[in-house]
């Protein structure tokens, strides 16, 4: 099994960007942990960061027959892109919807996930551990789920 990660915009700025929203630890130590939590689980990842909702776009419409299975932190995308819901629905892919931080309680504009709709499941609110519950769960669903010892 092999799991697409994506994140979407100001996600490379982890750790100097709004530290007391999303943490100190920078975007080198997600992906090391995204690694890390698929290596545990027997399964293959490749990692993808942009600022470019087609660049996103591009990016999920790829994974037909290269991945089965996206982790997906679209950022501010989440909250107005409909072309990432349409990409995420084209391919059919299960996936997870991630944030760091907790949307509920935030902003009124960030109350809409239009990414989410094409997820089967959301975790916020969990930090960089919301990206281990994702892979954990797909891994479990749709792999063999066997953590390594
Ligand atoms: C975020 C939440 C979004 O509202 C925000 O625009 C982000 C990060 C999160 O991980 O908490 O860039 O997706």
């Amino acid at each position: 099994m092999k799991l697409l990660v994506i994140n979407g915009p100001n996600l490379n700025l982890l750790g100097i960007r709004e530290p007391d929203i999303y943490g100190r630890q920078d975007y080198q130590a997600l992906t090391a942990l995204v690694k890390e939590t698929c290596a545990r689980f027997g399964i293959g990842v490749d990692l993808f960061q942009s600022n470019h909702e087609g660049a996103i776009v591009d990016r999920i419409q790829a994974a037909l027959g290269q991945e089965d299975a996206i982790v997906i932190n679209p950022a501010a995308y989440t909250h107005t892109s409909i072309a990432i819901l349409d990409a995420l629905k084209a391919v059919g892919l299960p996936a997870v919807e991630v944030h760091l931080s907790d949307v509920k309680s935030r902003e009124p504009f960030r109350q809409i996930s239009y990414a989410g709709m094409a997820c089967e499941k959301t975790i916020i609110g969990k930090g960089f551990q919301g990206y281990v519950e994702a892979i954990e769960y797909l891994a479990t669903q749709y792999g063999d789920g066997q953590s390594q010892p």
